[in-house]
């Protein structure tokens, strides 16, 4: 038998959610200039979309990297139904303290996501708009940016 080879896997989801972006720490000037109008007191939504991607050798037995049967409920579990039509600034605890900015959403996903156990979860993808999207491979240490 040949020997197993190394696949990565990407998988999408969706969800819907509503922010704000506003730090009560910033004064209502600086939130306005840093935010604009994300950081209207009513929230705005988005429908998210997010690319899991995990990788591994390829099960011999079975032909396959992961299971989308187990990856699929892991994922709705921990990041779909946690998030979707949630308004996330209130309703998920994360960012009861910290900003939902995409940034900060994709590195709480890949907090959930990475003890998936069926395979190596090697970045996460998410687009907020059709202009923007942000990645995640869990990587730290990024040169730090003082606040402005
Ligand atoms: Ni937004």
């Amino acid at each position: 038998m040949s020997r197993p080879i190394k696949i990565s896997l990407t998988r999408r989801y969706r969800f819907a959610a509503s922010h704000r972006l506003h730090r009560p720490n910033f004064s209502d000037d600086e939130n306005q200039r840093i935010y604009g109008k994300c950081s209207s007191p009513y929230g705005h939504g988005h429908n998210y979309s997010l690319e899991v991607t995990v990788s591994g050798a390829v099960d011999p037995a079975t032909g396959m990297v992961a299971n989308l049967g187990d990856l699929d409920p892991f994922v709705e579990r921990e990041v779909v139904e946690a998030f979707d039509h949630k308004y996330l600034n209130e309703e998920v605890q994360e960012f009861v303290e910290d900003v939902p900015t995409a940034e900060n959403i994709c590195r709480e996903i890949h907090r959930r996501l990475k003890t998936f156990p069926a395979a190596r979860l090697e970045r996460v993808r998410l687009e907020e708009t059709s202009k923007n999207s942000f990645e995640f491979d869990g990587e730290v240490g990024g040169r730090e940016q003082r606040a402005p």
